[in-house]
C-alpha cells in the first residue's frame, strides 16, 4: 500500500530562476530557452557541471517542436517524498524523494508542449507532456541529448542487437557506434551515470548514439514492408506524455544499484488484489533442450512428455522448489510457426499434471513461444490464458524468437511503438487471468512492474543458453560480474543460474565459463522474482550438498546492497529473505583469481548467526578444475569479517541463519 508520508507543494510563477535542486541540494538542474526559443537543460552536482547545456525538444512531421517557443509559466512543487510497499521486489519500501518542475512552454504555432523535471538526490528525469486535447501527431525524432561534461567510458551493447543477446563493451562514449538503453557510465571523477528511461508503454524504446559530442536519442522506428526503417517512430494522440528520459548520479556502484528511481517514475499498482501473484524459484524442461538431449516437438526424445513432467514435478516437491517450467507440451513446434497454446501433443496429459501439481502443492510454469508471431498471439490471448488459469497456471514463460516481430501493424521491431502495445497488452490481459509473465525476447524494461506486478521478469539478456550452443565458445566469465550494473538496473532478467554439469556432449567447445560455486553465487547476484534453477535433476542429485543451496536461498527480499565490486572484474551482494531474519551473500568472479573480505556489518547486532558458506577450493578453476568446492559452517555476528577466495570464473554463496 502507497503510504503518503507528507507532501508539500509549493506552487508559483517564476519567470527568472528556472532551477530546481535534489531534496538535499546537491542536484541542481537550470532550464533555459535560447534566443530561438530552443529549450536547453543542464545539470551540476555541488555546483560542477555534470551534463551541460544540452538540447530538448520533439520533431512531429505535423510541427516542429524544437525552436520557437516561449515560456508561458514555471511550476515548482518541492519535497514530494512518498513511500511505497513493494508486492516483490530487492527490498520491501521504497521512498520516493524528489522536487519537480514543469515548464509550460507557448510554440508560435499556438501548440503547447510542457517539459516536466524531477529531481532526486541520485539522479533526474524528464518527460514531454503536450497537452492540447485531440491533436494526431507523427514524431519522427526526438531532440533530447545529454552533453557529458567529459568523454568519459560507457558500457553497451550496439542498438541492432538481437533481442538485446550481446556481450557488453566499455568504451569511451566518443567511441561508442549506436547503444541500446541502458548504458552505464563510468565518470572521470570515479562516479557512476546509468541513461536510461523509465514508465515505456505506448512509445519506441529509445537508444543512443554520440553526435557533435553529445549523447542523443534515436527512436526505434516503425518498419515499411520490406523491412527498412521508416522516418516515423511514434503516433500520438494529444494529450500525450512521454516515457520519461532519466539519468542516475551515483557516486559510487553501491549507490548505482540502490537507486529506485526508474520505478519511482512508474505509476503505483494498478492490481487491487495482488494475493496471486508470487515469487517462486523454478525448475524445468528446457536445458535438455538446448543440450540437444531433448526435443521440443514430440518424437522419441520428446522432452515435455507425461512421464518426464510427472518427474520434475515429483523432485521439485522432494527439494521445496516451488513451479516447474515445460517446453513443448504444445503443438506447433514442427516449424516453429503455427502454436497452438490450448493443444497439448498426445503424450501429454495436461489433466492428469495438473491434477498432480495441485496434489503436491508444486506449481506448473506455461509456455507459450509465438515465433514472433505477436499478431496471432493477440488474438488467442483471451482463450490461452483461460485454459491455463482453468489448468491452475498463474504463469507463464512468453517468446518471440524471430528478428522482426509479426504485429497487428505489420512486420515490426520488438522495441518500436507496436511491440511496445503488443508486450503491454499481454501483461493488461494476464493480469485479468491472474497470471504472472516471464518474457524471452521482449522490450528492455522500464520499470513497469511497479504497475502491473504480474510483468515478474524478462530475458532481453545473453543468458544462460548461449553456453550451450554459441559458436564462440560461451560467454566469457566477465559477463556476469558487467550485468547487475548494466542490464538488471533496467529490471529483472530471467537469466536461467544453476548449471551443475560442465561438459557439452553435443558442442565440446562450448561450455560455461565458470566453477559451481559461480552458479551459487548467480542465484544472489542476478535478481529475479522467478528464479530458474536450469539443470536438469539427475546433475543436481550429483551435488546435493551444493544443491542445498539453491533449496534454500529465497528470491525475494526484505533488503539487498551491493558488498563490493567492479563492472567487469567481480561483484558480491547481499540480501536479506523477505519476511525473515536469514542473509545470502552471492559473489561471482571474472578471470582473475580474487581474495575478497566481507564485512557481515548487515547483520542484526548482538545476534549470532549460522554462516553456511559454499566456496572455490583452492585448485579451483573454472577451465581445468570447475567441481572444486568447500563447504563449511561456522557462527558469525555482525562484527566478524569473512576473508575468502574465488577461482577464475569462481564464486561463493553464503547463507546467514540466526543461531536459536
Ligand atoms: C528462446 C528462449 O530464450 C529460450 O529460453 C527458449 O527455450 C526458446 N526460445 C524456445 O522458446
Ligand atoms: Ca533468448
Amino acid at each position: 500500500m502507497k503510504r503518503l508520508l507528507y507532501l508539500l507543494s509549493v506552487l508559483f510563477v517564476c519567470l527568472s530562476c528556472h532551477q530546481v535542486s535534489s531534496p538535499n541540494g546537491s542536484l541542481t538542474v537550470r532550464f533555459r530557452l535560447t534566443n530561438s526559443g530552443e529549450p536547453e537543460y543542464r545539470v551540476a552536482r555541488d555546483g560542477t557541471t555534470v551534463i551541460d547545456w544540452s538540447r530538448l525538444g520533439l520533431q512531429c512531421a505535423e510541427l516542429n517542436l524544437t525552436n520557437e517557443f516561449r515560456i508561458g509559466s514555471i511550476e515548482k512543487h518541492y519535497d514530494i517524498a512518498q513511500e511505497w510497499e513493494t508486492v516483490w521486489g530487492e527490498e520491501r519500501t521504497i521512498v520516493d524523494n524528489h522536487n519537480e518542475m514543469i515548464i509550460r512552454l507557448k510554440h508560435r504555432s499556438g501548440a503547447q508542449m510542457n517539459i516536466i523535471f524531477r529531481v532526486f538526490d541520485d539522479g533526474f528525469a524528464f518527460r514531454y507532456g503536450l497537452p492540447d486535447a485531440g491533436r494526431k501527431l507523427t514524431i519522427t525524432d526526438e531532440r533530447s541529448e545529454y552533453r557529458f561534461a567529459a568523454d568519459h567510458e560507457a558500457w553497451s551493447i550496439p542498438w541492432r542487437t538481437e533481442f538485446y543477446e550481446g556481450l557488453w563493451t566499455k568504451a569511451p562514449l566518443s567511441l561508442k557506434d549506436t547503444m541500446c538503453s541502458p548504458v552505464t557510465i563510468e565518470m572521470t571523477d570515479g562516479s557512476y551515470a546509468l541513461v536510461h528511461e523509465a514508465a515505456l508503454t505506448d512509445y519506441p524504446a529509445q537508444n543512443l548514439y554520440m553526435q557533435d559530442g553529445a549523447l542523443r536519442i534515436y527512436l526505434t522506428p516503425w518498419l515499411d514492408t520490406n523491412a527498412q526503417p521508416r522516418p516515423d517512430k511514434a503516433y500520438i494522440t494529444t494529450p500525450f506524455p512521454t516515457p520519461w528520459r532519466m539519468v542516475i548520479l551515483a557516486r559510487d556502484l553501491k549507490q548505482l544499484v540502490a537507486s529506485r528511481i526508474m520505478l519511482n517514475l512508474n505509476d503505483p499498482c494498478k492490481i487491487d488484489d495482488t494475493s496471486w501473484i508470487h515469487p517462486m524459484k523454478f525448475i524445468g524442461i528446457w536445458w535438455g533442450m538446448h543440450m540437444k538431449s531433448m526435443t521440443w516437438e514430440q518424437g522419441p526424445i520428446h522432452g515435455a512428455t507425461t512421464a518426464n513432467m510427472e518427474r520434475y514435478l515429483r523432485f521439485a516437491k522432494e527439494h521445496g522448489i516451488e513451479a516447474v517450467l515445460a517446453e513443448g507440451w504444445n503443438k506447433g513446434w514442427e516449424d516453429w510457426r503455427s502454436f497452438s497454446f490450448t493443444e497439448p501433443y498426445s503424450d501429454w496429459d495436461m489433466n492428469y499434471l495438473s491434477r498432480l501439481a495441485q496434489t503436491l502443492g508444486v506449481q506448473i510454469i506455461g509456455h507459450n513461444e509465438t515465433g514472433g508471431n505477436a499478431a496471432d498471439y493477440e488474438t488467442v490471448l483471451d482463450e490461452a490464458y483461460a485454459y491455463h488459469l482453468e489448468h491452475g497456471i498463474h504463469a507463464i514463460k512468453t517468446g518471440y524468437v524471430s528478428p522482426i516481430i509479426r504485429t497487428l501493424d505489420g512486420l515490426q521491431l520488438n522495441k518500436g511503438q507496436s511491440g511496445v502495445r503488443h508486450y503491454r497488452k499481454v501483461i493488461e490481459t494476464a493480469a485479468k487471468y491472474h497470471i504472472c509473465i516471464d518474457n524471452h525476447e521482449p522490450v528492455m524494461p522500464t520499470g513497469l512492474q511497479r504497475t502491473w506486478p504480474n510483468l515478474m521478469t524478462q530475458e532481453g539478456v545473453r543468458g544462460q543458453e548461449w553456453n550451450a550452443w554459441s559458436k564462440d565458445g560461451g560467454s566469457p566469465c566477465s559477463h556476469v560480474t558487467i550485468l547487475p550494473f548494466t542490464r538488471i538496473m533496467a529490471g529483472p532478467v530471467d537469466y536461467t543460474p544453476g548449471v551443475f554439469a560442465f561438459e557439452n556432449p553435443v558442442m565440446p567447445q562450448t561450455r560455461v565459463h565458470s566453477t559451481l560455486m559461480n552458479q551459487l553465487g548467480l542465484f544472489v547476484c542476478i535478481y529475479s522474482p522467478l528464479q530458474m534453477a536450469c539443470d536438469l535433476p539427475e546433475n543436481y542429485i550429483k551435488h546435493p550438498d551444493a544443491f542445498r543451496f539453491i533449496e534454500q536461498v529465497p528470491c525475494d527480499w526484505e533488503r539487498s546492497m551491493l558488498v563490493d565490486g567492479a563492472i567487469g572484474d567481480y561483484c558480491i551482494f547481499a540480501r536479506q529473505r523477505r519476511g525473515g531474519d536469514d542473509w545470502y551473500i552471492g559473489g561471482v568472479n571474472g578471470d582473475d583469481p580474487r581474495a575478497v573480505t566481507i564485512p557481515l556489518t548487515m547483520l542484526q547486532q548482538g545476534v549470532t548467526y549460522k554462516a553456511t558458506v559454499y566456496r572455490d577450493a583452492a585448485d579451483a578453476d573454472w577451465q581445468t578444475n570447475p567441481y572444486a568446492y568447500v563447504i563449511e559452517q561456522y557462527d558469525v555476528t555482525a562484527s566478524d569479517e569473512l576473508s575468502l577466495w574465488m577461482a577464475s570464473g569462481g564464486g561463493l554463496a553464503i547463507s546467514l541463519t540466526v543461531q536459536e
